[in-house]
């Protein structure tokens, strides 16, 4: 029987704490937080002040970050308008994954396939008051599938429940269709809701403010090492 720490998914859990929550004015320590803890990924939230209501930071700083830890995955996601534009610049910076927003008017399928040949993973992402649906024509062009469980534009807001039901429904999509992508899940992400995320299929999970909080976390401890 499915319990509520069951994960559904076939992928390796992976924890991918934001940036964006830590001190901006010194990211370096941030990261060494992350580096002493056996964690893969790292989340990098690009603003533009058009698509989401808030600034972040750029590409300097991605490709500063870099080499300060080589053996992170960067999971960049572009919260932009044209994220098209700022491909090549976030790849040349150090990128190992892009994901782009389903919400603006651009190009998705070529930004996706631009993506990919730059040798990156493409990742694609939805607002909670975006349905599902919209995604579908482009399930087989990417990597990873983001569906934010919060309003994207600022760390520290309260998880989304209702957005359970688009987990469920993107896992079993996966399943029907056989494809390989990831469901990353990105807003209010704890050690609570992510076990709910993880049941409902999620394997990738972004946190910010509870990962800064308490990085050491039981809930958090047990993703980490994928229990
Ligand atoms: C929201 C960003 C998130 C955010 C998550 O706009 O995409 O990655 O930093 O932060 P928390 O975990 O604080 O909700
Ligand atoms: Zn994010």
């Amino acid at each position: 029987m499915e319990t509520a720490s069951h994960n559904p998914s076939t992928h390796k859990p992976k924890l991918a704490p934001s940036m964006l929550a830590g001190n901006h004015a010194e990211l370096h320590k941030g990261l060494d937080t992350i580096k002493s803890l056996p964690i893969e990924w790292l989340h990098l939230d690009i603003m533009d002040g058009h698509f989401v209501p808030n600034l972040s930071f750029g590409p300097k700083t991605v490709a500063d970050l870099r080499p300060l830890a080589p053996d992170l995955f960067f999971d960049t996601h572009l919260m932009l308008s044209r994220p098209d534009l700022m491909v090549d610049a976030f790849a040349d910076a150090g990128s190992d994954q892009i994901t782009i927003h389903v919400e603006p008017f651009y190009p998705i399928l070529e930004t996706l396939r631009a993506i990919r040949e730059k040798g990156l993973k493409a990742g694609l992402a939805l607002n909670p008051g975006t349905p599902l649906d919209r995604t579908l024509p482009f399930l087989a062009e990417i990597d990873l599938l983001l569906i934010m469980t919060v309003q994207p534009g600022f760390g520290g807001q309260s998880f989304r429940t209702d957005v359970l039901d688009k987990i469920r429904a993107a896992h079993a999509i996966r399943e029907e269709r056989g494809l390989p992508f990831r469901i990353e899940v990105d807003g209010g992400v704890d050690s609570e809701t992510a076990p709910q995320c993880a049941a409902a299929g999620a394997d990738t999970f972004v946190a910010g403010t509870a990962f800064f909080k308490a990085a050491n976390q039981d809930g958090f401890r047990k993703l980490i090492e994928g229990e």
